[in-house]
């Protein structure tokens, strides 16, 4: 672990340096690692570990998309590719990647493969922070822990092919072996971490639902509409509307504070929105603080979990979001996105 001086608080983190791939290769070389689901986050984890010289299968039921997408990827059905349960009893480390509702579905199939020194792997803190709701309860005689990417799966794979890596955080809930720490750090950066930093479950689940509620999706959607909406009720056209809401900010700005910061940004824009911009963040920050407040509560007292997971269980889940989809695609704002997008001189679409 370095101590590494973040804006003034110090944090431990994990980086490739004192915990190189040959070391994590060490830790791992005994164990099979099963990447149990082969949705978003499995087959990026699997590929990277496979390609990093760990010995990895993969579960998967048969029959869906995701077995053919495992089969596409050249895993070998009975060398390593397996459905769930057959892969569960030959793994040594159970990498729990099931939708965080089929985790719960699953979960008497796979506890029973749970056996002494093993270790069940998970990506999310959702399953045992909520354990109440999702009843996923390991023995006590397994490592439990976690490996959190901070972005999606394609993310992880496309920065491990270019020699990049997705920073992700980790956790150790429960270590049975005394291997706990060893297990999680080196499954961390072999699955191509960039750096690893210390969390614990609930943090990580709090954390991650909140932001994603929040300015990562829910706030953004939200504040976008806003402006549109107002724009356009005051007559300005779509194109404006949609130029002075998403267009100059994914194209121009959000690159900027990636790059180099939100000062960075601001020392990019006149004088006159500079201006603008700092008298009027604390307004927003004020009006939105007691939405965070209330989205925090709910996250962390678990009312948003069960929602999710009493929406997940709904048999027509899939069909009730595609429809809330294609309405946000289809609304003004978005379609006029469409025609801004087809107008970029290198449009992709
Ligand atoms: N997506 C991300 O970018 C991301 C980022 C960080 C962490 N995570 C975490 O990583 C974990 C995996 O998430 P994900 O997004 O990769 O999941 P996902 O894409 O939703 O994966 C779905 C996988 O679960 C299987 N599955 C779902 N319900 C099942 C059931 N009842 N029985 C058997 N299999 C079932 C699917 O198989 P079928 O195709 O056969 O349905 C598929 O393989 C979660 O804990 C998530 O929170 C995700």
């Amino acid at each position: 672990m370095v101590k590494i001086n973040f804006g003034g608080v110090e944090e431990e983190i994990v980086t490739r340096e004192e915990f190189p791939l040959s070391k994590a290769q060490e830790v791992l070389k005994n164990e099979t690692l099963a990447v149990i689901g082969y949705g978003a986050q499995g087959p990026a984890q699997a590929l990277n570990l496979k390609d990093n010289g760990i010995n990895v299968i993969v579960g998967q039921r048969k029959g869906g998309k995701s077995w053919d997408k495992a089969i596409d990827d050249g895993w070998v059905e009975g060398k390593n590719l397996f459905e769930i349960e057959a892969a569960c009893e030959k793994a040594t480390i159970i990498m729990y990647l099931l939708s965080d509702a089929g985790q719960k579905n699953q979960w008497e199939n796979v506890k029973k493969y749970l056996t002494a020194n093993k270790a069940i792997y998970f990506s999310h803190g959702f399953s045992i922070a909520y354990k109440e709701q999702t009843g996923v309860v390991p023995p006590t005689d397994v490592d439990i822990i976690l490996v959190g990417p901070k972005g999606t799966g394609s993310k992880l794979r496309d920065l491990f092919i270019e020699g990049k890596g997705v920073n992700s955080s980790y956790a150790v809930a429960q270590d049975a072996t005394g291997k706990a720490q060893h297990r999680v750090k080196a499954i961390g950066i072999a699955i191509g971490s960039g750096f690893l930093f210390p969390t614990t479950f609930e943090n990580e689940v709090w954390s991650d639902l909140t932001g994603e509620r929040g300015v990562l999706m829910g706030a953004m959607t939200g504040i976008m509409e806003a402006q549109y909406e107002l724009f356009r009720k005051n007559g300005h056209s779509p194109s404006e509307a949609f130029n002075e809401t998403v267009e100059e900010l994914t194209q121009s700005l959000i690159p900027l504070i990636a790059d180099r910061g939100m000062d960075w940004m601001y020392t990019n824009c006149s004088t006159t929105a500079q201006r603008g911009a700092l008298d009027w963040k604390g307004k927003f920050k004020e009006a939105t603080m007691p939405v965070f407040e209330e989205l925090y509560e709910r996250v962390k007292n678990g009312i948003e979990t069960k929602n999710v997971l009493e929406a997940n269980s709904n048999p027509n889940y899939r069909e009730k979001l595609d429809e809330e989809l294609k309405q946000m695609r289809e609304s003004e704002m978005w379609q006029t996105g469409t025609q801004v997008r087809k107008l970029r001189p290198n449009k992709q679409d």
